[in-house]
């Protein structure tokens, strides 16, 4: 999680309405307007931007219940080596308080599927908690595989009880860590995947989903990906089709930035390519994908890029700007 200067044009002031512990180190709060007026649609997998009153901001996934139109619902995790966002929401902010809230948005949609396997690590099931009650609710055949450090860190644990045996909950002083071969190294032709958890957790499903179909495993990342150097190191060329502006990216400065001197505005958010804000329409030209959001598939299609971190491997790129 991290704090951005956003850029943001769909904010709303929401007041804290109730903020419980649900867990050791996550806090849960509940919003809503604060005249009681309906909030923006949303589906399982969105997310929001929380505004502090620090001014901070961070991005956290609705986990509540999609067909409450008057109240959101977040997870926040304490980040001891944050840089004080989540530490403010634990020990600072209080019900009564406002907020700003951007969004929702989701790149992290739920696919039709008759089959689903969710994993989720930690604070991971915040998205994954409303997939699951939609599975449900489509009486889909799913199955949940939730690790965390200790039971009593794991949130939610109440709710995911009256599902049963779909949900298989693995606290890892108690059982280890998730045995990724049981529920992966067999690709299900009929079966999505959804992930979401610790980086090293989420290296450790695409690793494994590698010999699944494209498209079988979808993951949303919290910390952006670790990315090597990028392809070419010399300026590059981008050429705006809409607005029929061009402007040099020089190495050390992203496509956004330089986009935004020329004067047109691109939404952005947290700037390191995993909120998918600031996706952008690539009409010529190759991107050199930086962000941790699309998959290998995604990336081959080379229609659309997130400017904040990806670049261009290619003399010139032209974006639908
Ligand atoms: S601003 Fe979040 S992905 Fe670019």
């Amino acid at each position: 999680m991290r704090r951005v200067s956003a850029v943001q044009e769909d904010v709303v002031t929401l007041r804290v309405a109730a903020k419980e512990v649900a867990s050791d180190g996550v806090v849960v709060l509940t919003l809503r307007h604060p005249d009681g007026a309906r909030l923006p649609d949303w589906a399982p997998g969105a997310h929001v931007d929380l505004i502090l009153p620090t001014g901070a901001v961070r991005q956290y996934s609705l986990c509540g219940d999609r067909f409450d139109a008057f109240r959101y619902r977040v997870g926040v995790l304490r980040e001891p080596d944050g840089r004080g966002g989540s530490a403010y929401v634990h020990d600072v902010l209080a019900v009564g308080d406002t907020v700003g809230v951007g969004g929702p948005r989701n790149h992290f949609p739920l696919v039709p599927s008759e089959r689903y396997l969710f994993v989720a690590g930690g604070i991971g099931i915040t998205p994954l908690l409303p997939m699951v009650r939609q599975a449900d609710a489509l009486d889909a055949d799913w199955t949940l595989v939730y690790g965390g450090r200790t039971r009593a860190s794991m949130a939610f644990l109440d709710e995911l009880a009256a599902h049963g045996d779909r949900v298989h909950l693995v606290p890892e002083d108690e059982c280890g860590r998730i045995d990724l071969p049981r529920w992966l190294a067999d690709p299900q032709p009929d079966v999505a995947v959804y992930c979401c958890g610790p980086g090293p957790l989420l290296d450790a499903v695409e690793r494994a989903c590698a010999h699944w179909r494209p498209h079988a495993l979808r993951t949303e990342r919290f910390v952006a990906k670790e990315q090597g150097a990028p392809v070419r190191d010399e300026p590059f060329e981008v050429e705006l089709a809409r607005t029929g502006r061009s402007v040099t990216v020089t190495p050390g400065r992203t496509v956004l930035e330089a986009v935004r001197s020329v004067g047109v505005d691109v939404l952005s958010s947290c700037r390191q390519g995993t909120c998918g804000t600031c996706e952008t329409d690539v009409l010529e030209g190759l991107p050199d994908h930086r962000d941790s959001i699309l998959d290998d598939a995604d990336r081959a299609a080379n229609d659309c890029m997130f400017v904040c971190v990806s670049r261009s491997r290619t003399d010139r790129l032209v974006l639908d700007l």
